[in-house]
C-alpha cells in the first residue's frame, strides 16, 4: 500500500507528532474481525466486507458495537461521520471502558444539536468508578459532512485525546499526588448511538424529533493498536506479552507531545474548549479544586 494513498499518513506527515508516528500501523481495519454488535443488532450494519459500519437510532432502539478484545494501553482510532441535520437529543459515543463496579472509562461523547447548531464534544475520564473530569469542545469543522478521525492514546503515563491527529486534551498520570489513574483494569472499545434527550441538547430543553428518525452515524477505519489482555490478567498493571511492537517500545510508554503537539493542544484549548472542570470554581468551592488542576496550572505557569 502506498503511504500517500493513506489519508492518515498524510496528516501525520503534516503534523508530525511523535505520538502519532510511533503508534500508527497501517493494517487494514475490518469491523467483522475486530468488533461485535452489542446492542440493537437490527439497527447496526457492517458493510463492504467489514470496511464500513453504521449505527442507527429510532424510537424503538439505538445501537452499538464493542471490540472483541480487551486492552491494557494502546492507541484506538476510528473515523466517524456524525448524525446530520437535526441531531438534537442524540448522543454518539466512542470510548474505552472496563467491566464491573469501580470501572475505568475514557470517553468521547458527541452531543447532537438542532439543525445549524454546533455539536458539543464531551470528554471525561473515570477511574475506579469516579469521573467528574469533564472537558468539552466545539469542533473546527462540520462533523456531519465527512469522516473525521477520533483517537484515544492511552499509556501508563497519560491519556491523549485527538481529533484528526490534533491533540485536544491530555490527562496525566498523577498517582504521585494521589489522583487515581486508569492503569490496572483492561478496557474494551465501545461505540453507541442513543437517545439522551433528557439532558444532551441545551441541557435537555431540545428533544429528539422522532419524525427525523432513523438517525444514522457512519464509521470506518477502526484501528485498535493496543496490548491485548486475556481476561485472567485483570488487576495487573504490567504489560502483557501481546502488545504490538510499536506499543511495547520503551519509548512509546513515555510518549508525550512534542513542542508542535503542545502548540496544537494550546490552540484547541484556547479557541475551542467550552468547558473545563478545572476552571469550574463554583463546583469545587467546598472541597477546593482537584489536585491535578492546581498542578497543571503551575506547569502552565499560570500560578
Ligand atoms: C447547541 O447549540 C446551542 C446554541 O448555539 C449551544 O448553546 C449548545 O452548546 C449546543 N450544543 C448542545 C449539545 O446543546
Amino acid at each position: 500500500m502506498s503511504i500517500f494513498s493513506n489519508s492518515k499518513a498524510i496528516a501525520i506527515l503534516l503534523i508530525s507528532l511523535n505520538v502519532v508516528c510511533n503508534l500508527t500501523t497501517f493494517s487494514l481495519a475490518n469491523f467483522n474481525q475486530d468488533v461485535e454488535i452489542n446492542w440493537g443488532a437490527d439497527h447496526a450494519q457492517i458493510q463492504n466486507g467489514g470496511q464500513f459500519l453504521t449505527l442507527s437510532l429510532d424510537h424503538s432502539s439505538g445501537s452499538g458495537f464493542q471490540s472483541k478484545n480487551e486492552y491494557l494501553f494502546g492507541r484506538f482510532d476510528v473515523q466517524i461521520k456524525l448524525v446530520p441535520g437535526n441531531s438534537a437529543g442524540t448522543v454518539t459515543t466512542f470510548f474505552l471502558s472496563s467491566q464491573g463496579n469501580a470501572h475505568d472509562e475514557i470517553d468521547f461523547e458527541f452531543l447532537g444539536n438542532s439543525s445549524g447548531e454546533p455539536y458539543t464534544l464531551h470528554t471525561n475520564v473515570y477511574c475506579q468508578g469516579k469521573g467528574d473530569k469533564e472537558e468539552q469542545f466545539r469542533l473546527w469543522f462540520d462533523p456531519t459532512k465527512s469522516f473525521h478521525t477520533y483517537s484515544i492514546v492511552w499509556t501508563p503515563q497519560r491519556i491523549i485525546f485527538m481529533v484528526d491527529n490534533i491533540p485536544i486534551r491530555e490527562f496525566d498520570n498523577n498517582e504521585a499526588i494521589g489522583i487515581p489513574f486508569p492503569n490496572r483494569q483492561p478496557m474494551r472499545v465501545y461505540s453507541s448511538l442513543w437517545n439522551a434527550d433528557d439532558w444532551a441538547t441545551q441541557g435537555g430543553r431540545v428533544k429528539t424529533d422522532w419524525t427525523k428518525a432513523p438517525f444514522i452515524a457512519s464509521y470506518k477505519n477502526f484501528n485498535a493498536n493496543g496490548c491485548v489482555t486475556p481476561s485472567s490478567s485483570k488487576g495487573s498493571s504490567s504489560f502483557s506479552s501481546s502488545c504490538p511492537n510499536s506499543v511495547t517500545l520503551a519509548a512509546w510508554r513515555n510518549q508525550e507531545l512534542d513542542p508542535t503537539g503542545r502548540r496544537w493542544l494550546r490552540w484547541v484549548q484556547r479557541k475551542y474548549r467550552i468547558y473545563n472542570y478545572c476552571s469550574d470554581l463554583k463546583r469545587f468551592s467546598s472541597q477546593g479544586r482537584p489536585a491535578e488542576c492546581k498542578k497543571r496550572r503551575r506547569l502552565e505557569g499560570l500560578i
